[in-house]
């Protein structure tokens, strides 16, 4: 049959060698990632027999159906999704006018219906035959990526190229993963930059998988593989609303609510500057020990990510004083605010985690922008409406203590274990700044340490604790460590329905 014929000749692409070649280089064709990506079957193919229009360079009479990318929509444990992968195998994916409204056209669809939309990224770029409707095609994909941003959650998967202006795309989306040795991003490649500046670097080197995962922050994900990163961008759909409407869904859990754990009660060393891995903290607390770290390598003093707390999906967002001591830098605050404004636009309630001994001091961070990037930080808490629990386990000093999702930045329940201490600054520091005058006066070097340990404990004793804070009421209550699980999922349960708006506005201006 004719159709059968058609359908055939389309689902080969750019045909039999280059499939081949495709697979030689370790990767999948579209339909193949598609089938992998999606619940089996459910696959429904839109726009399989449209061509391209170019007259240039011969290209008339070379189309091939369906043209340089793979469209349509199917289901994610059983939730609509709509996908679109670019197909390597056809002019090597590079962006024609009609892939550009194929790729629109599904991204229409799953604005009307709001659903998901996850892109598959393996491009040559702008196709080089057609010229300026490229850019156009381009430019009317991130004008969709930009109105869909807060409305459906976009995904943005990297397996292949990813070049030139086309990075902008994923850059726009609210997940960027990355294949390792298979993908990179650049805005221009190792050649133009050679040209222009000098530089002889390596294409992984320039924007490689670990490159955008540990140094630029671009990428939220690296996996080894494509199998890894599709099975990966299921698992991140289950903790995300089809929409900004609709919550995200509640899973049945057969892990205690009331699950008690007295290891909880000794992970705070005794000595303040001993460090000890947060991530501990959240595999104890979290349903079946189960969390979906977001930006693993890069700003490791700080951790965000996915867990679920009583069935509910939960943003964790913690400080990591197994590294650099958990200080907030410019990284970290960007890495934070930014998940915590994607949290907030898609109804995920936020855990926050707080030992934070303050921010980074120091020329280097105030000339990067610490004040900027730490003020985001701020805004995304202070803005965000969804239900928001802070636990502060050990330090939170300063402006860092503000930062950290505290009362006046509308938190809902803040709680402390008895061994935070909530201050002005850390004691050592304070008691230098305090008695300077006296400390300076006292000549014989033993008397001095003595003096220094004496105001320092007097310090501590009144500030180095919660209750200060309590008495404020700023802190909710204090509550025995081995608990948080308990009561934290009861104080999300609490808020379920908890209904606050912002004052009306066109947007809001984020120190950007
Ligand atoms: C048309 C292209 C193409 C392109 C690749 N192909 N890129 N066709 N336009 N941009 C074709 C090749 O001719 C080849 O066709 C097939 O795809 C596979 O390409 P190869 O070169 O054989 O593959 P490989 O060796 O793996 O190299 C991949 C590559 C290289 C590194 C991506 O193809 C490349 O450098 N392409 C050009 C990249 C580029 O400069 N793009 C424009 C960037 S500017 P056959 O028929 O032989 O299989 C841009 C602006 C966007 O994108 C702006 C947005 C705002």
């Amino acid at each position: 049959m004719d159709l059968i014929d058609r359908r055939s000749k389309a689902r080969l692409g750019g045909g039999e060698k280059r499939i081949e070649k495709q697979h030689a280089k370790g990767k999948m064709t579209a339909r193949e990632r598609i089938e992998m990506l999606l619940d089996e079957g459910s696959f429904e193919e839109l726009d399989m027999f449209v061509t391209h229009r170019c007259v240039n360079f011969d290209m008339a009479k070379n189309k091939i159906p369906g043209d340089g990318v793979v469209t349509g929509h199917g289901t994610i444990d059983g939730r609509v999704v709509y996908v679109y992968a670019q197909d390597f195998t056809v002019f090597g994916g590079s962006l024609s006018e009609t892939m550009a409204q194929k790729i629109c056209k599904v991204m229409d669809m799953a604005m009307k219906v709001g659903a998901p939309i996850i892109g598959i990224n393996d491009s040559g770029g702008a196709r080089i035959q057609e010229g300026v409707t490229s850019l156009a095609g381009y430019a009317e994909i991130f004008e969709r990526n930009i109105l869909a941003s807060g409305v459906v959650p976009q995904i943005s998967a990297i397996f292949g190229p990813c070049a030139g202006g086309a990075v902008y795309s994923p850059a726009l989306t609210d997940f960027v993963m990355m294949t390792e040795e298979t993908s990179y991003m650049f805005i221009t490649g190792p050649k133009v930059v050679k040209t222009v500046t000098g530089e002889d670097i390596t294409v992984e080197d320039l924007g490689g998988a670990d490159v955008h995962a540990s140094k630029s922050g671009v990428s939220h994900f690296k996996v080894e593989n494509e199998e890894e990163g599709l099975l990966l961008i299921r698992k991140l759909i289950s903790y995300l609303p089809q929409n900004n409407l609709e919550e995200p869904p509640l899973m049945e859990i057969h892990d205690p609510v009331d699950r008690v754990d007295d290891e909880l009660n000794n992970i705070v060393p005794d000595n303040p500057n001993y460090p000890y891995n947060i991530k501990d903290v959240i595999f104890t607390i979290a349903d079946e020990g189960e969390f979906l770290e977001v930006h693993r390598n890069y700003a490791k003093n700080i951790v965000v990510g996915f867990c679920r707390m009583g069935g509910m999906s939960i943003g964790v967002v913690a400080n990591q004083p197994n590294y650099l001591a958990g200080v907030l830098d410019c990284d970290a605050s960007r890495k934070a605010a930014r998940f915590v404004q994607m949290c907030d636009a898609f109804n995920i309630p936020i855990l926050t985690l707080v030992d934070v001994p303050g921010f980074l001091p120091g020329s280097g961070q105030e000339y990067a922008g610490i004040i900027i990037h730490g003020a985001k930080l701020m805004f995304a808490y202070g803005e965000a409406t969804v239900p928001k629990v802070t636990v502060t386990l050990r330090k939170s000093y300063g402006g860092a203590h503000d930062v950290m999702s505290c009362k006046q930045l509308r938190g809902d329940f803040n709680y402390a274990w008895p061994s935070a201490e909530i201050a002005v600054m850390g004691a050592k520091g304070a008691i230098e700044v305090l008695e300077n005058r006296n400390i300076s006066k006292i000549e014989d070097e033993k008397e001095r340490e003595e003096f220094v340990a004496k105001r320092t404990e007097e310090y501590e004793k009144t500030f180095a604790n919660p209750y200060q804070a309590a008495s404020f009421g700023y802190i909710d209550d204090v509550i025995e460590p081995r608990n948080t699980r308990f009561r934290v999922i009861r104080a999300f349960q609490t808020l379920q329905t908890k209904k606050l708006a912002n004052p009306p506005k066109k947007h809001s201006n984020i120190p950007l």
